[in-house]
């Protein structure tokens, strides 16, 4: 038998659900934050100056920040307005605990995918913009037909990085009550004291996250295969 087995037998139900929570935690805020931030890096890039002041701002805030004081900031911080949120009828969204994170975690990931992509545009050389206009291609077409599908390529891998990086960093929703992965291995340990629940728990997200690398090759290759060198 393992060891600690006891408590998978006792817990384990808990743990699965709550990996299904981290799942669609982090599909759902990268998912959404990959949206955001394609509109962030390009009204960054071609956008008026007070928007590009804005956005850098934005990203300056969310990159430079602990994750965890962002969260705090929105569960507690939005908590307060109460009486506003249920006024305009979204007190329902900031009272839960998964909203509250899946807000803060899709605002964040958007903030270092816009750079992500906005570095991925900024490296595809100029010719391929001025060629594409001069074939009479209009400026956005250019931009959705000649850039993004090149800057595309160029952000995968880093685009993956983020992925994995926000599964591990899920883990502080379970400190603000959600039951995730974390936060069911946390009430198992608080229940059991024993210790190599956690180690389960690691094993799960490490699985998690090599599984996903993996997968990230695969995509990178096939997407490349085209490509000299
Ligand atoms: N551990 C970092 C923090 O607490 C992770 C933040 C999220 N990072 C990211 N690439 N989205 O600030």
């Amino acid at each position: 038998y393992l060891i600690g087995s006891e408590v998978l037998q006792n817990y384990g139900c808990r743990m699965a659900s709550g990996l299904g929570i981290t799942f669609q935690l982090v599909v759902l805020s990268v998912a959404l934050g990959f949206v955001l931030a394609l509109g962030l890096a390009i009204a960054r890039l071609y956008g008026p100056r007070w928007a590009q002041i804005a956005i850098n701002g934005y990203t300056t805030f969310f990159r430079g920040t602990p994750l965890l004081c962002q969260l705090f900031l929105v569960y507690y911080g939005f908590g307060q307005l109460r009486v506003f949120w249920q006024d305009i009828g979204l007190w329902w969204f900031f009272r839960e605990p998964f909203y509250c994170a899946l807000f803060t975690f899709t605002i964040n990931t958007a903030a270092y995918q816009a750079e992500i992509l906005r570095g991925a545009i900024q490296s595809i050389p100029r010719g391929q913009f001025e060629g594409s206009l001069a074939l009479g291609l209009h400026r956005w077409a250019t931009l959705r037909r000649v850039i993004l599908p090149q800057a595309m390529i160029l952000a995968l891998r880093p685009l993956g990085n983020e992925l994995i990086v926000m599964i591990k960093a899920s883990a502080i929703a379970s400190l603000v009550t959600l039951f995730d992965l974390m936060g069911a291995t946390r009430l198992a340990f608080a229940r059991s004291f024993d210790l190599s629940i956690y180690l389960y728990a690691a094993l799960i997200y490490l699985v998690l996250t090599e599984i996903i690398r993996r997968v990230w090759d695969r995509i990178e290759i096939r997407l490349t295969r085209h490509m000299a060198l």
